[in-house]
């Protein structure tokens, strides 16, 4: 019986003294946070960004727990691109970075994930996948083109909008190719789409072009798994990292924006740690 009014009675203090039950779930403070993760990137040093880490903070790159103070986060890096995109359901944000007209080009795709307590330090999880010479089909430089010609602005118009479930269904059924030959049925494919894998554009500009040239036509390989997302309706986005079992075990990126509930751009970075990628 004094369970549930203890229960009421906090959050009647909680709604009374006007504080959000999951303050850090709100955009603008996902958005803060992932703006201190690139200046920090930018400037080579975590001293600002390292305070809003969680005492069991976990940092990944590539798909392996790892050393935040040796990571790329502490070399400056030139940075000609960034947008990053939010899911205030998952307390999350994905960042896009491209590096091409620095000493050593690199492309990363960063997943931060928080706590959806008040507490100040609330970053649990901070998982990248750093492409850099060697990646699939990488070069920097065409990717900094073409990300740039895109239009990926947000938020989209309401009417443009899908739904998390949407987004995540077309995401899932996507990255299942490889290993489902039925699962491109369930791709909500649009025209005109442009993939941009690594450095490779599918796009030519014209009004057919579509995201299915080059997909998996042997639906026997190893899936794609451990799956980690984040989604942005806003932005129509899901962002999923994975395992690449298929190749070479590889850290993979792809990020999938949906326009009016059609597939509109692919993103993708895979890296295979200390090897050059090769089918
Ligand atoms: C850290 O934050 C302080 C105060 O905002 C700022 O002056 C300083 O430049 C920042 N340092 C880095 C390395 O970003
Ligand atoms: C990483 O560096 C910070 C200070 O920059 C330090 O407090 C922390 O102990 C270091 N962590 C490890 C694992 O060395
Ligand atoms: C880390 O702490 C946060 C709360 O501060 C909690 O939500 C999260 O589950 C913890 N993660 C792990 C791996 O223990
Ligand atoms: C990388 O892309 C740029 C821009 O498309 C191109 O000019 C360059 O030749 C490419 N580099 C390599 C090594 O393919
Ligand atoms: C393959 O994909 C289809 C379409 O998404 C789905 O209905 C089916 O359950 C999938 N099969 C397996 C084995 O996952």
């Amino acid at each position: 019986m004094t369970l549930p009014l203890l229960v009421a009675a906090l959050a009647f203090a909680a709604s009374a003294s006007g504080a959000p039950l999951a303050t850090t779930c709100d955009r603008t403070t996902l958005l803060a946070a992932a703006d201190a993760y690139i200046s920090a990137q930018a400037s080579g040093s975590l001293t600002n960004f390292s305070t809003v880490f969680s005492p069991n903070f976990t940092y990944v790159e590539n798909n392996s727990p790892s050393q935040i103070n040796t990571s790329i986060l502490t070399t400056p890096l030139k940075l000609d691109h960034r947008r990053t995109t939010a899911d205030t359901t998952l307390c999350a944000t994905f960042t896009e970075l491209i590096s091409a007209t620095g000493p050593k080009p690199y492309v990363i795709g960063t997943q931060i994930r928080h706590s959806p307590s008040s507490s100040p330090q609330s970053i649990t999880l901070i998982d990248s996948v750093v492409s850099t010479t060697g990646s699939w089909l990488f070069n920097a430089t065409s990717t900094l083109l073409h990300a740039q010609a895109e239009d990926w602005s947000s938020p989209l118009p309401l009417a443009k909008q899908s739904s998390r479930a949407a987004l995540q269904a077309t995401a899932d059924a996507y990255l299942d190719m490889w290993s489902n030959a039925t699962a491109s049925e369930a791709v909500a494919w649009g025209e005109p789409c442009a993939r941009l894998e690594g450095g490779a554009y599918t796009g030519q500009g014209k009004s057919t072009d579509s995201c299915k040239a080059g997909i998996p036509s042997n639906h026997n390989q190893a899936p794609n798994t451990h799956r980690q997302y984040v989604i942005d309706e806003e932005a129509g986005s899901a962002s999923v990292l994975c395992l690449w079992e298929h190749m070479m075990m590889a850290a993979d990126s792809h990020e999938f924006r949906l326009e009016g509930g059609k597939l509109r751009f692919i993103h993708t970075m895979t890296v295979c740690p200390g090897k050059v990628c090769k089918l």
